[in-house]
């Protein structure tokens, strides 16, 4: 059984409109050095912008979907979509994909995002 990812998806967003479209979608794990990146793509909107174009980001093409990935993640994950929830309360969808490519840069470490700040991972916890 492959690995599945869930992600919770705005209605009205252009992701999830390209997502539905395509059957397909990668997550970009931002790594705590792209801080700019994640401002920048979390606080703009597709409908309104090619996000791609209009911010100069470093791409490479998906190995396994169509489209680009970022590049100088932590982690970058390509998934088909294998079903979709859309008739939740709210104006979320969830969409779960297969997981068809994973790469993770071992030098690198995520972001975290924890009410509604952003974080570097810190150190480890243990009993
Ligand atoms: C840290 C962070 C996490 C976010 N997580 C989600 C999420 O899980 N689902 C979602 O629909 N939007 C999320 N957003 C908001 C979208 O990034 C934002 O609405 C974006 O403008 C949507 O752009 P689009 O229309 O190009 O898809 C998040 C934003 C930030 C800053």
């Amino acid at each position: 059984m492959p690995p599945l990812i869930a992600v919770s998806l705005s209605k009205t967003s252009r992701t999830y409109e390209i997502i539905e479209k395509s059957g397909e979608f990668a997550i970009n794990v931002i790594a705590d050095n792209q801080l700019d990146l994640a401002k920048k793509f979390g606080g703009a909107h597709g409908h309104e912008l090619d996000k791609f174009k209009e911010f100069d980001v470093a791409t490479e093409p998906a190995s396994k979907i169509g489209g680009s990935l970022l590049s100088g993640c932590f982690a970058n994950i390509e998934c088909r979509v294998i079903s979709s929830v859309r008739d939740l309360q709210g104006n979320h969808a969830v969409c779960i994909g297969e997981v068809l490519s994973f790469k993770m840069n071992e030098g690198l470490r995520p972001l975290v995002w924890l009410k509604n700040r952003y974080f570097r991972v810190g150190t480890e916890c243990r009993l």
